[in-house]
């Protein structure tokens, strides 16, 4: 059987490099693996917090370069806008009404972040998880490559679906597998190892966004955390020492290796040695890129054609599978 897998990212602000190692690389892996790829950008999924309205569509529109600059073939994959394609909402509709509401109040990423007004969180935010399951049942995706965080919300939609298809007596909706994508690439701040690179962190120094030049990525790197030591030969020195950790995983993701063999090429170098070469990496890997993302921004135009394209072809899986969800649950038609 093929792989169908889904994954999903939403516009709510830049992409960084943890973004680009820690998840889209891995899907355009997949990609090229031969899997059937959904990739949708969640714009539903945007505004359950406080957004921009003026902003949105640029931001949805600057995800989609971004999956496209980093390898994301339209042509093989269906990359798509969540919003475009009504299923999602529909299908969240349908799945509200088995997803129970004791499983959804144990969601850890709810709670933080409807923070300390839970009351005054919007039911939206609530329900964020079920849009997650709608958009990955609607696609009987059988893959789902996410992060750590979002193991939760997948045992969520697994669990939706075994009492779907056990309430309606059918094997209607598969149990997607979560593909957590390994700690091997977890890109951590630049500023305090200890925590995971993020889009959210106040220092914009604490990450290489996509949309950084190489001047701005060279600076960041050199003001990385790191300690006096130069690099140790063997990888299991570098575990009390996360700063020089993370920049290794960094380096070993960009230049497609594993941390072994970089330490084999910089062991017992300084950091003032490694550096350079980590930010050269870092440019050479990064600047076309961002370059296309670039151009693709300009052409706003280009963008909103794949979209369309991918909207057509992920409604084709979806729309027939709501009326036979529809069907099963036993609506008019
Ligand atoms: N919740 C995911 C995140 O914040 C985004 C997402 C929405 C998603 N729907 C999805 C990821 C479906 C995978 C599959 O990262």
């Amino acid at each position: 059987m093929t792989k169908r897998i889904l994954s999903c990212m939403q516009p709510t602000s830049h992409l960084h490099l943890g973004n680009y190692l820690g998840a889209l690389k891995n899907w355009v892996r997949l990609q090229d693996e031969g899997g059937e790829c959904f990739y949708g950008v969640v714009d539903l999924h945007a505004i359950t917090q406080p957004y921009e309205r003026d902003g949105l569509l640029d931001a949805t529109r600057e995800i989609a370069a971004a999956y496209i600059a980093g390898g994301v073939d339209p042509d093989k994959s269906a990359l798509f806008v969540q919003s475009s394609v009504p299923g999602h909402s529909q299908m969240m509709w349908l799945l509200a009404t088995i997803a129970q509401m004791g499983k959804l109040e144990r969601m850890t990423q709810f709670k933080d972040k409807a923070g300390k007004h839970k009351e005054r969180a919007g039911l939206g935010l609530f329900a964020y998880p079920v849009l997650m399951a709608a958009d990955i049942l609607l696609y009987r995706a059988t893959h789902v490559p996410v992060g750590d965080d979002q193991k939760q919300h997948l045992e969520l939609a697994r669990d939706i679906a075994s009492t779907f298809n056990t309430r309606y007596n059918v094997a209607h909706f598969i149990q997607p597998e979560p593909y957590i994508m390994g700690a091997a690439t977890r890109v951590m701040s630049l500023r305090d190892a200890t925590q995971k690179m993020s889009k959210s962190a106040e220092s914009d120094m604490s990450r290489i966004n996509l949309t950084d030049d190489a001047d701005m990525i060279a600076k960041k790197i050199r003001k990385a955390q790191t300690d006096p030591e130069p690099l140790p030969y063997a990888l299991k020195e570098l575990e009390n020492r996360a700063g020089a950790l993370n920049l290794v995983t960094i380096y070993a993701a960009l230049a497609d290796s594993d941390k072994e063999a970089v330490l084999k090429e910089f062991g017992g170098k300084a950091f003032s040695e490694f550096k350079p070469a980590l930010a050269d990496l870092a440019v050479a890997r990064l600047a076309p890129m961002t370059k296309r993302m670039n151009e693709l921004m300009g052409d706003k135009a280009e963008i909103d054609n794949i979209l369309r394209k991918g909207a057509v072809r992920a409604r084709a899986v979806a729309d027939p599978m709501i009326a036979e969800t529809m069907e099963i649950m036993g609506f008019w038609k």
